[in-house]
This record gives C-alpha cells, sequence and structure tokens, in this order.
C-alpha cells in the first residue's frame, strides 16, 4: 500500500490503470493534440521543449481526448484534473535532460503526473536519482520552451547525482516528479510524452493511501 510521505508519494512510478485496449486510441488523440499545440507554438531545433497548457481549460481534454478523459472518469479524477503538459526531448549525448525536481508550488499542482508516452518512446527510460538539489537554481531557457515553469524547476548537483532507479517507458505510468527525474532515450527519435497533472492529492491519496484502483494490476 502506498502513502504519503510529507505530501510526497513514497513510490518513484506505478503503471497506471489505463485500459490497455484503448492506448493506443490515446496516443493517437494526443498526438493531434500535440499537433495543434505546436504548431502554436514559437520552436526552433533545440534539446527539448515542454509545452503547457497554461491554465488549462478543463473542457479541453474532454473535448480533444475524449477517450483518455473518459479513462479518467472511469478511474473517478477527471475533476481533479488540473493540466496538462508535452515534454518532447531530443537524444543528446552531450547535453541530456538535467535531472531535476518538478516544482509545482507555485503552480500548485502535486507531486506526482500521469505520464502517457504518445511518440518514439521505445528503448526510452525515466530515470531517478539520489542526489543534492543545486542551491542556485538555473533556468533551463537555453534548452526548453514553451513555459515558464521548466524555468522554475530545480536541478539536482550533477557530482552528486546516483542513479537509483530507472523504468522503461511502456505505457501509462504514475511518476513521482518529486524525486530527481530526467528522460532518457536511446533511440534518435524524438521523444514525446503527455503528462497531466491533478490538484487534489488528499482525494487521490483516499485517507493517505494511493488508491490501489488507479494502479495497474
Ligand atoms: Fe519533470
Amino acid at each position: 500500500m502506498s502513502t504519503l510521505v510529507n505530501g510526497v508519494p513514497d513510490f518513484l512510478y506505478k503503471s497506471a490503470a489505463i485500459d490497455p485496449q484503448l492506448f493506443p486510441v490515446i496516443q493517437e488523440e494526443a498526438y493531434a493534440l500535440f499537433l495543434k499545440m505546436y504548431a502554436m507554438v514559437k520552436h526552433d531545433k533545440r534539446i527539448f521543449y515542454y509545452f503547457e497548457d497554461f491554465k488549462n481549460q478543463f473542457g479541453d481534454l474532454a473535448v480533444h481526448c475524449p477517450v483518455l478523459f473518459g479513462e479518467l472518469r472511469r478511474l473517478k479524477i477527471h475533476t481533479l484534473f488540473d493540466r496538462m503538459l508535452f515534454v518532447q526531448n531530443y537524444y543528446n549525448r552531450e547535453k541530456p535532460m538535467p535531472a531535476h525536481r518538478d516544482h509545482p508550488d507555485e503552480f500548485n499542482y502535486d507531486h506526482f503526473g500521469l505520464n502517457i508516452p504518445v511518440r518514439g518512446y521505445q528503448g526510452s527510460y525515466t530515470v531517478f536519482y539520489d542526489g543534492d538539489i543545486d542551491p542556485d537554481p538555473l533556468s533551463w531557457d537555453k534548452d526548453a520552451q514553451g513555459t515558464q515553469n521548466i524555468a522554475t524547476a530545480l536541478l539536482g548537483k550533477p557530482h552528486t547525482l546516483r542513479e537509483i532507479d530507472r523504468v522503461e517507458t511502456t505505457g501509462p505510468m504514475w511518476i513521482n516528479t518529486y524525486a530527481l527525474h530526467a528522460g532518457r532515450s536511446d533511440s534518435e527519435n524524438p521523444r514525446l510524452i503527455l503528462s497531466l497533472r491533478f490538484n487534489s492529492m488528499q482525494h487521490i491519496f483516499d485517507n493517505g493511501y494511493f488508491d490501489e484502483h488507479l494502479v495497474a494490476k
């Protein structure tokens, strides 16, 4: 049974109870939404992009991703949905995505996300690290764009980082975004993830426990 420790999940990741038969459809509707948002953002070829539907209208996901939204409804978490992020990163051996802790406090969402792999995720991983947070927060601005949120993520101090776990990106997954983490890919294909964020941990963590109906059996 999973719990919260000081408001943070006590797990690094768990497979999410999204119907596997619906997963291909969910990927297609997510990709169509990504293309629509991508077209709206000024971009150039950088290390990775990070798109956010800021102040996401609650209805957007229901309209554009009705199958995914239906799954959230089935899991009884659709009213807790807060916002979505598209994270697209390119393989770059010299300059990988930095290990970081998402910094949700000023955005008022919780310390976990529901990650939906959309494209280019074969051979990719979410890697978790132990280590210190850099006291001098660095901006990711040079390498990321699409949102100010990324600039406020807290980076791990590189020389203190030690990999503690990794999970292959194979399907919908609950991810602890408070733990230091980064996307890694051995493929040259851009890796595209849709990450959903929720705004009421105490409801999802019913009585302090991560509700087992949210986890794939
Ligand atoms: Fe993150």
